[in-house]
């Protein structure tokens, strides 16, 4: 049994026990959403202040984001490409920090308790396969720090991936 264990009092210490863990949770398994629910789960006990992690995932057919593994509130089941911060982050292959939700135009109010948030693309190869989402119900939670953390944490997700 797994167990995420973290003593650190700050958001950098608290990454850097996180990332071996993860790596032990998902190293002998390659089922993408077993590994993505495993890690949204990984990271939504591991602060406190995160309302919502998951991920959100591209549709090939409908050509939209799809709602995959995640803990938190329900949320909405489809995003269209370049719309909300996922959509932008998508289409764009760009992680996206959003210090206040309220001032990111267009922004998707799937959770009323979502102030802040961080979305990192998940590339594979040159493709772009969805997005990992983190909501917080703070204000200006996610900076540097979380981009370079959740980027690396995303391409674990990916490494043993094949499109
Ligand atoms: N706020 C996101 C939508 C997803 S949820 O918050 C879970 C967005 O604007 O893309």
């Amino acid at each position: 049994m797994h167990e995420i264990v973290l003593t650190s009092p700050s958001k950098e210490g608290i990454y850097k026990e996180l990332i071996p863990q993860i790596t032990s949770l998902i190293e002998d398994e390659r089922n993408l959403i077993a590994n993505m629910a495993n890690i949204a789960a990984a990271l939504h006990h591991s602060f406190d202040y995160y309302s919502w992690v998951g991920f959100y995932l591209y549709d090939e057919m409908r050509k939209d984001l799809i709602v995959g593994p995640f803990q938190g509130k329900i949320a909405c089941t489809r995003i269209a490409i370049g719309k909300g911060v996922c959509g932008t982050s998508f289409q764009h292959r760009k992680t996206i920090i959003v210090p206040d939700v309220n001032k990111f135009p267009g922004h998707i109010f799937c959770d009323g308790d979502s102030k802040s948030e961080i979305v990192v693309p998940l590339i594979v190869n040159d493709s772009c396969i969805g997005v990992l989402d983190v909501d917080s119900y703070s204000l200006n939670s996610f900076d540097h720090t979380d981009q370079t953390y959740l980027e690396e944490i995303a391409s674990m997700i990916t490494k043993y991936f094949t499109l």
